[in-house]
């Protein structure tokens, strides 16, 4: 009925998610209001495992990528489902800590990461550190040394594959500052000298060519290049690389008109071209590495604002001004990101007319939805902006000194508070007069 199969209606003729009411929900926590589907988020962790049980006899580790949504609550849902997690800031990898997350299970991005994040890595026996470049494996090299210890790499390198979505969001390409290329000989020559640092333990390969892609192309070639790149680095240094992390970037449906493939699709073809090169090259069969992010948490959410004002202006537009805005979804504001929304009373009424669903901040370009078909609002309708469960909490910000909004998360019908508001009280916490 709704584009997220975790949305329905009771008998109220009121929204819910995950068979609570929303309407019950913004009363209780006010708005706005991140709602997430805590049994959604499960099944789609759960999704990928069982494909990769299915078309690689398991022979793989699902991590959640953390940055599309990152607290303790969702780490432990991930670490409860048996994911690993991606981790790209001492921030995250902090929050993964006292979340308890096995660490051999972590992998640690980044394409500037610290010394002071590296040590904290190492010092905490993070599994996997994914080396972005020369200078970081050169630090990683003194931190085995100083501290005795043993660390295990994976390379971030750049396929050269060019994935077809925001450019903001490509990453493949090889004018990109992830990772290093593979057609001008970087990868091999960092991973040779990775052979010969005490300490530095090279465990596997990764690239992420790219965010909310809906075809499954990119990844095949990806993998086909990578393959081979593991092959001729065994042909010219005869050690075999056991990894092949074939990172995140899996298509969601934010709107009608997106047709995201099936998460096992892509599964099952990446394993098939994967199988297929091994016989042709002569190698092992890598374990293979996923790391997705947005779909995971991003179909499990929604965000609800109470309309404010309603301001028409004739043969022009009508903005409807909500609580919230860029400061909670930064995301049209930086890549004309596109929603859907709903009323939240009576959320099937036919739509009736365009309006521009606009938030609260002194920016022009704050709006959260430009030009969509909506039932008449007035000023105290709520409304739910869909599939905001992945990038958009980890990206909100406190522009204009706005608080963040609380996220519930619903099990079982049941909702249980992950991240509480913030209060004008945190917003000057740090502020010193
Ligand atoms: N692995 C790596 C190394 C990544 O860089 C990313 C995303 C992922 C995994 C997860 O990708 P996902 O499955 O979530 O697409 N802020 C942007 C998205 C940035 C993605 C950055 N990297 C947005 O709101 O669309």
């Amino acid at each position: 009925m709704f584009i997220l199969d975790c949305l329905g209606v009771n008998e109220k003729n009121i929204l819910t998610i995950g068979g609570a009411d929303v309407s019950e929900l913004a009363k209780e926590y006010k708005t706005p209001l991140y709602i997430m589907d805590e049994d959604k988020i499960r099944e789609n962790c759960r999704l990928y495992k069982k494909a990769l049980d299915e078309h690689y006899n398991g022979n793989g580790l699902v991590l959640y990528a953390s940055k599309a949504f990152c607290c303790l609550r969702i780490c432990s849902i991930a670490n409860e489902e048996g994911l690993g997690l991606d981790v790209v800031s001492g921030g995250e990898l902090y929050t993964a800590i006292k979340a308890n997350f096995p660490m051999e299970k972590i992998y640690f991005h980044g394409n500037n990461k610290t010394k002071d994040e590296l040590l904290l890595a190492v010092t905490n026996n993070v599994g996997r550190i994914v080396v972005d470049n020369e200078t970081e494996l050169d630090m990683l090299g003194e931190i085995a040394k100083e501290k005795g210890k043993d660390i295990s790499v994976s390379f971030r390198i750049k396929p050269g594959v060019d994935a077809h979505t925001h450019d903001f969001i490509r990453t493949g390409q090889i004018d990109s500052k992830f990772g290093v290329a593979l057609e001008t000989g970087e990868a091999e020559n960092i991973i040779k000298k990775a052979y010969t640092l005490e300490g530095i333990n090279v465990k596997g390969v990764h690239c992420h060519i790219g965010s909310q892609i809906f075809e499954i192309e990119p990844f095949l070639l990806a993998a086909q290049k990578m393959m081979h790149f593991i092959a001729d680095i065994k042909e010219k240094t005869g050690n075999e690389i056991t990894e092949l992390n074939l990172g995140g970037g899996y298509g969601i449906k934010y709107t009608k008109t997106d047709n995201p493939v099936p998460y096992g699709d892509f599964i099952r073809h990446i394993s098939q071209t994967v199988k297929q090169i091994t016989k042709e090259r002569n190698i092992s069969l890598p374990k293979i590495i996923m790391e997705p992010g947005r779909s995971i948490v991003a179909p499990a959410g929604i965000t609800v604002y109470t309309v404010g004002s309603v301001k028409e202006i004739p043969n022009i537009r009508t903005y409807i001004s909500v609580d919230g805005g860029m400061s909670d979804n930064p995301r049209y504001i930086l890549y004309r990101s596109k929603y859907h929304a709903l009323k939240v009373e009576n959320p099937t009424e036919k739509p009736k007319k365009i309006v521009t669903i606009a938030g609260k901040c002194c920016e022009s370009g704050d709006l959260l939805i430009k030009n969509i078909k909506m039932p008449s609002l007035k000023p105290g309708d709520l409304i739910a902006v869909l599939a905001t469960g992945g990038y958009n909490y980890s990206m909100a910000s406190n522009y204009n000194r706005i608080p963040r909004p609380p996220v519930v998360m619903v099990s079982g019908g049941k909702p249980k508070l992950a991240i509480a508001r913030e209060s004008y009280q945190d917003i000057i916490k740090n502020d010193i007069m």
